[in-house]
């Protein structure tokens, strides 16, 4: 069986082209028949009721931290829940940002998302905090040849993504921990365009904080981690107060719970987290090496393709090392909205826009690109369509 065959939304639209997997990518049937299974047989609150669906759910959910640990080699009190990557960085910028005092710095790259700039411009405006921005190449890489530069001893934290949601290069996460050890910051990952290509042995990254989302990784919206070293955790008090984060409350005061409940205030996303789990459980029965090794031959076929039209700029490495199969480019006097609507008729599903990547589109003088991210279930005849459809953007917009 094709790997598209376990998508119930790609098998039963055989001329959609889908390479949006980067904003979100399709869910396969494991995972949506995890997620039914727990709302038809189990659905109730979790760590609350002692009645039998009640704790079946606490079961099912604590049970799907358990998957999520085992994918990221991880121990289970490091899973903390969250609402995804967003969530998951804005926690950190609360709960560990929050500890930082005026003329603390924080280092971060001109190739973020916004998810990893904004929250900590608004730490830096609420604590007086110096941010700083490495520098990208003409290559769409984060020019790491610029840490020693940056990095000081007033640095407590680097904030940077694994893989870029624009240009799809990886970073070199052992160069940045070196570095951040070497004046004892914390290192933060966003991984949201990582995770989906495969297991991770996240704390042997060396890093202190892994963000991701699981509806980039074949998994229900609405539901994400953040991975953080047990020391960092239980140092770091809660960003949101509520029900389920605490040990004991009087009206005086409360005592908090241990992480990682202690970060999850309220009722969280019960069916989202046995989605995640069952994706991760999914996943972890893949080949990945043999995954990764065709998606980047199909970002190879891409590139090959994309050089071969006139007018088309790629924004990222040209070749397939240090990168994943995200690949943006722009077609010169066309906007990459009309190029994705011209791709759109063609049945192919790209993202086009500024990929809420803005500074990034500033270095490069970009108003935008047409991005196509390539997932496990991406094959030759989503490029094809992709190339044909370009090629009538080129006739009518260029
Ligand atoms: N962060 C997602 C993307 O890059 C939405 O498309």
């Amino acid at each position: 069986m094709r790997l598209k065959d376990q998508f119930p939304l790609l098998a039963g639209d055989p001329g959609l082209h889908y390479l949006d997997s980067g904003a979100s990518s399709q869910v396969p049937g494991a995972v949506l028949d995890a997620v039914s299974r727990f709302e038809t047989t189990q659905r109730a609150n979790v760590h609350r009721g002692v009645h039998r669906l009640a704790e079946a759910a606490t079961a099912a959910y604590e049970g799907a931290r358990d998957d999520i640990a085992r994918f990221l080699s991880a121990a289970r009190e490091e899973i903390v829940f969250t609402s995804g990557t967003t969530a998951a960085i804005n926690l950190v910028a609360h709960s560990f940002g929050d500890g930082l005092a005026a003329g603390d710095a924080i280092v971060i790259s001109g190739l973020e998302h916004h998810s990893n700039i904004v929250p900590w411009q608004m730490l830096r405006d609420r604590r007086g905090l110096v941010l700083e921005a490495l520098p990208v190449t003409e290559e769409g890489r984060i020019d790491l040849s610029q840490l020693d530069r940056v990095v000081t001893k007033r640095t407590r934290l680097i904030a940077l993504a694994h893989c870029s949601n624009v240009t799809g290069a990886v970073v070199d996460l052992g160069r940045v921990v070196a570095s951040a050890k070497a004046v004892g910051a914390a290192v933060l990952v966003d991984g949201a365009q990582r995770m989906p290509h495969g297991p991770l042995d996240v704390p042997g990254l060396g890093v202190d904080f892994y963000a991701f989302s699981g509806h980039k990784m074949y998994a229900p919206h609405g539901i994400g981690v953040l991975w953080g070293r047990r020391e960092r955790l239980e140092a770091m008090p809660p960003f949101l107060g509520g029900g389920d984060m605490i040990r004991r409350v009087t009206l005086e005061k409360t005592e908090y719970a241990p992480p990682p409940v202690r970060f999850e205030a309220g009722t969280p996303n019960v069916s989202g987290a046995i989605g995640l789990g069952a994706a991760c459980r999914w996943m972890g029965g893949l080949d990945w090496t043999e995954i990764v090794q065709e998606e980047l031959r199909l970002t190879g076929c891409l590139l090959d393709g994309l050089a071969r039209v006139p007018g088309v700029r790629v924004l990222g490495p040209l070749g397939l090392q240090q990168r994943l199969g995200v690949v943006s480019f722009a077609l010169a006097g066309a906007h990459p909205h009309d190029v994705s609507q011209i791709l759109d008729r063609h049945g192919v599903a790209c993202r086009g826009g500024h990929h809420c990547a803005q500074p990034l589109m500033d270095r490069f003088d970009l108003a935008g690109t047409t991005r196509a991210t390539i997932a496990p279930y991406n094959e030759d005849a989503d490029i094809d369509a992709l190339l044909v459809g370009l090629d009538e953007a080129r006739r009518l917009l260029a």
